[in-house]
């Protein structure tokens, strides 16, 4: 029997201190005063306004790291003004502050909100939500939600955002968060947003229940959001989770796997809440339905290019940058774009892996192939495809500074692995 102390609940501060940057600053204006008008947008296009948009926001902008976004956030820490050095300048990096910055009051009333919808009645289950949600995260489906209820407003006439958006995002952040729960269990995972996973702190059957318990409660408010079409879409979401996960455990060390189930699996797992995001926004804000699809599409294609650099992260980054374990998707058997890619290319590799690593060195082995045989550069090539349509995606929203906000997510993703 387990004993345990129940904490103030104090989620999310560390996201409020992320979130509540730039302050009072006109870098709003600033940015919308740099549309793009062009129709067909190319990364590189839209690479040469962000440019301008950085050198604006540099000098006044203040970032506060979470644990796992500090490796993101390089670079906006400054508050003196910089020296213009265009080439130096052309590098820095997208910030989620600078791109949050326009929902950054919804983003704080979210976090206050999570804090009650999480609920009282279990201290286990407060402890175990404490854990997870107190050690950050980087908030992208919630702000997601938002950045596309605004742009999307504007369509429709309504002036501000309704508490059925508002509650839409702490939904959906509240569903990641049960599924990250739960893919630590399955992963057996001991790192989590640079803190130790609920599962190893409290054991499987906390997190199995405090997994289980979000979704319960998340679908309890979804129900009360009363729309048969979000309700829907929802549903199908935690549905897509678990034939996500079905999927990728009974595939490990399956050599044979294939580039269009990867991508399955990858929608299963992870785009399919991103696309039920961004269409769910949308649809509250009572836009048309070739709008609504369009942003289905935007977040299926948005959630992909995410899922696919994740990946590759997997292989190039460390833990201390992750915030959990690094280079495990190989170890564990599941074999990831980066390995499908190289796998057509070097027959060496499979037997490798089918060998489930037996040998000492073969893992790291394994890595070295993966990286020699142009692995990264196609996977890299494969998330840039899907950013790509993502952008197209947006072209039917009217230009606004949540329009460019959207932009700057997808290229945000992108620069993860530059
Ligand atoms: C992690 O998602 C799971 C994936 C879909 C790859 P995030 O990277 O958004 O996780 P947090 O919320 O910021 O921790
Ligand atoms: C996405 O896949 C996880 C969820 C949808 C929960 P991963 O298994 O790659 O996520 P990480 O790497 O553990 O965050
Ligand atoms: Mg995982
Ligand atoms: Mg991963």
């Amino acid at each position: 029997m387990m004993s345990m102390t129940c904490h103030n609940l104090d989620f999310g501060t560390r996201v409020l201190d992320l979130v509540a940057v730039g302050s009072s600053s006109n870098a709003s204006i600033e940015r919308h005063s740099v549309k793009n008008h062009g129709k067909g947008f190319t990364s590189k296009v839209y690479g040469a306004r962000r440019m301008v948009c950085c050198r604006h926001n540099v000098s006044r902008t203040r970032a506060f790291s979470t644990n796992t976004s500090e490796a993101l956030l390089d670079g906006v820490g400054e508050r003196t003004a910089p020296v213009l050095d265009l080439k130096k300048e052309a590098k820095i990096p997208i910030s989620l502050a600078n791109l949050f910055e326009v929902v950054a009051d919804d983003l704080q009333t979210l976090n206050q909100n999570l804090r009650s919808i999480v609920g009282a009645e279990n201290p286990v289950l407060m402890s175990a939500a404490e854990q997870i949600f107190g050690a950050g995260g980087k908030r992208i489906r919630p702000a997601l939600v938002f950045l596309v209820s605004r742009a999307t407003a504007e369509l429709a006439g309504l002036k501000d955002l309704t508490t059925k958006h508002r509650r839409l995002a702490e939904i959906i952040e509240m569903i990641h968060t049960a599924s990250l729960i739960h893919d630590d269990v399955l992963d057996e995972s001991d790192m989590r947003r640079g803190k130790e996973t609920v599962h190893q702190l409290y054991g499987t059957r906390v997190a199995v229940l405090a997994g289980d318990f979000m979704f319960a409660q998340s679908s309890w408010y979804l129900a009360n959001l009363e729309n048969l079409e979000v309700i829907k879409l929802i549903s199908q979401v935690i549905k897509d989770f678990a034939s996500g996960e079905i999927k990728q455990a009974s595939s490990l060390f399956d050599c044979d796997v294939e580039l269009e189930e990867y991508l399955l699996k990858s929608f299963y797992k992870t785009a399919s809440l991103i696309a039920a995001s961004t269409k769910g926004a949308a649809i509250f804000s009572g836009a048309d339905r070739s709008v609504t699809e369009q942003m289905y599409e935007f977040g299926k294609n948005l959630g992909l290019s995410f899922q696919v650099v994740d990946d590759i992260l997997d292989f190039t980054q460390s833990a201390e940058q992750l915030g959990k374990p690094a280079g495990s998707d190989l170890a564990k058997g599941n074999l990831t774009a980066p390995v499908i890619f190289a796998l057509e290319k070097e027959p060496k590799l499979r037997e490798i892996i089918e060998s489930e690593f037996c040998d000492t060195g073969s893992l790291d082995e394994a890595i070295k192939l993966v990286k020699q045989c142009g692995g990264i550069e196609r996977a890299q090539e494969l998330a840039q495809e899907k950013a790509d349509l993502a952008i197209e995606n947006l072209q039917c929203l009217p230009q606004s500074n949540f329009r460019l906000a959207l932009q700057d997510m997808v290229m945000f993703n992108l620069e993860r692995i530059d």
